[in-house]
């Protein structure tokens, strides 16, 4: 709490500003009003204090102007679904545009922009569950050499080393084969000139751009606007890839704008769903009997070319336990939102014109009055029906958001956990050295685990003690 001068001077300053808001709860503030409370830490974390300590719809000041901290279902739904017209994405266009270009609907403004570009985008078409169906085989044979390589090593960090098998595997998913190292260092490049300017303290006019960017950002879309024309002067009818799919099925989409989308995939998808590996793999090495039966599924699976219809059929758990990992530790853990410019009613007062608004789903997947036993790392919980209670985009489970803005590659993202937890629990053994503490940063807007060593070993098939009726597995649920 700040002192008596510090919360008597906000009052002298900026207490009109409260009075419209003084319905709401939340902190007190002091001059810089509750910027304090965000250094050094997390904003995922404070949104969940904040859920704790006062309740569903705060509002917090930073410095001198509110922000609504949103931790209330029915209010979410009204800002991310039946009212999101009004409520444009913040400042994240201005702060990733330069990396990811503007063809990306993912900075698209809501309206009319949204929609010409969501209806352009190569993963919204009628033909895109098909394109994702046929990546299973693709992305497991590419996710296997990838973990292959990996035996040779002592020790890894987790972090880089499955976000680089993830965006081995996109390339794949995207164009059809890997794409060398070079095109990853531009695309890591082009990633942090954005992520500065995401955590920028600065007016984003003060932030320059990593040294060699533009040269970084020519060459990465480069390279998919040479496949691109590669791939027109081939015509195949076979290639199961987006490119390939995308010539096919829209061939008038402009190569340039088509270029930029396949570059966007990378942003959209890399960090997040590499770090939602690395919290599965963590939390599954806190609960052995959880991992076992996982590996017991998948070294099933493992005995046949893979194929979504075979991980829909043959492996539950791993769908499990890739909702788990998604609920317990969310990639994508904030979404900003702006009020409209003229003033509007939310939560019952009025808000001031461009109030920012925190959504938040870290409280929401832990909430102890929705969840039994929150903490617990628990994939039963999404087995006999669950999956269907808590479907993704509800109240309590959000993880690529809700609404018509929720991720637009949300069901590819899931085959995706599906096929990599099935393809490196069948092959490998991923240790990590120790479960706690488990730290996490931010990068690119998405949660990056810290630290998270281990090794990974090759996986030798007598080591998987299968169940018998006599001997059910231990549960998956254990203290925490
Ligand atoms: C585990 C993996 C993923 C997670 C957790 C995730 C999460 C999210 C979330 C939370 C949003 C909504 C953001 C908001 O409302 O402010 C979103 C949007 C989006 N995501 Fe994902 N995502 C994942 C994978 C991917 C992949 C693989 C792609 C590849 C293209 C992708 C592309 C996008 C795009 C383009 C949007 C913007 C959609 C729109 O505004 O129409 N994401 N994602």
């Amino acid at each position: 709490m700040p002192n008596l001068l510090s919360r008597g001077l906000f009052n002298l300053f900026f207490g009109g500003r409260r009075a419209p808001l003084a319905s709401l709860p939340g902190p007190t503030p002091g001059l810089l009003g509750n910027l304090g409370d965000f250094l050094g830490a997390q904003p995922w974390e404070v949104c969940a204090r904040y859920a704790r300590e006062y309740g569903p719809v705060t509002v917090a000041w930073l410095g001198p102007s509110p922000a609504l901290i949103l931790n209330d279902p029915d209010v979410i739904h009204e800002v991310m679904e039946t009212r999101r017209l009004e409520f444009e994405k913040g400042n994240i266009g201005e702060q990733i545009r330069h990396s990811t270009t503007d063809d990306t609907p993912f900075i698209a403004e809501q309206g009319d922009d949204w929609a010409r570009k969501h209806a352009m985008d190569p993963l919204a078409q009628p033909w895109t569950p098909a394109w994702q169906a046929a990546q299973v085989e693709p992305m497991r044979r590419a996710l296997l050499e990838s973990v292959e390589a990996q035996f040779a090593h002592p020790s890894v960090d987790l972090t880089p080393t499955l976000r680089r098998m993830t965006f081995d595997a996109f390339c794949v998913a995207t164009v059809g084969e890997k794409l060398p190292t070079s095109s990853y260092d531009d695309f890591m490049l082009l990633a942090a000139g954005a992520d500065a300017r995401i955590q920028a303290k600065l007016p984003l006019r003060f932030v320059s751009a990593p040294k060699g960017f533009e040269a970084a950002k020519e060459r990465f879309y480069g390279v998919f606007a040479r496949k691109i024309h590669e791939a027109r002067q081939a015509r195949s009818s076979t290639a199961v890839d987006l490119m390939s799919w995308t010539l096919r099925e829209m061939p008038r989409l402009d190569d340039q704008v088509h270029a930029h989308l396949l570059g966007g995939f990378f942003f959209g998808g890399v960090f997040s769903s590499s770090t939602t590996l690395v919290g599965a793999f963590h939390q599954l090495n806190k609960y052995p009997a959880t991992l076992e039966r996982l590996a017991l599924e998948s070294d099933a699976l493992a005995q046949g070319p893979l194929s979504l219809s075979r991980l829909v059929d043959e492996a539950p758990w791993g769908e499990a336990v890739a909702y788990e990992a998604l609920r317990i530790l969310p990639a994508v853990r904030v979404f900003m939102r702006r009020s409209p410019l003229t003033p509007s009613r939310l939560a019952g007062v009025t808000l001031p014109p461009g109030t920012t608004l925190m959504v938040s789903n870290q409280h929401l997947h832990r909430d102890p009055s929705h969840w039994a036993s929150p903490e617990t790392f628990d994939p039963e919980r999404w087995l006999n029906g669950g999956a269907a209670r808590d479907p993704l985009g509800s109240g309590h489970f959000f993880p690529f958001g809700r609404g018509p803005r929720a991720c637009v590659a949300g069901d590819f993202a899931m085959v995706y956990l599906r096929t990599a937890l099935a393809t490196l629990s069948a092959r490998a053994r991923i240790l990590v050295d120790s479960t706690e503490p488990f730290e996490e940063g931010f990068f690119f807007g998405v949660v990056r685990p810290r630290g998270v060593t281990g090794k990974i070993i090759p996986r030798e098939r007598s080591t998987l003690h299968p169940a018998s009726p006599e001997a059910p597995l231990p549960p998956a649920v254990e203290s925490a």
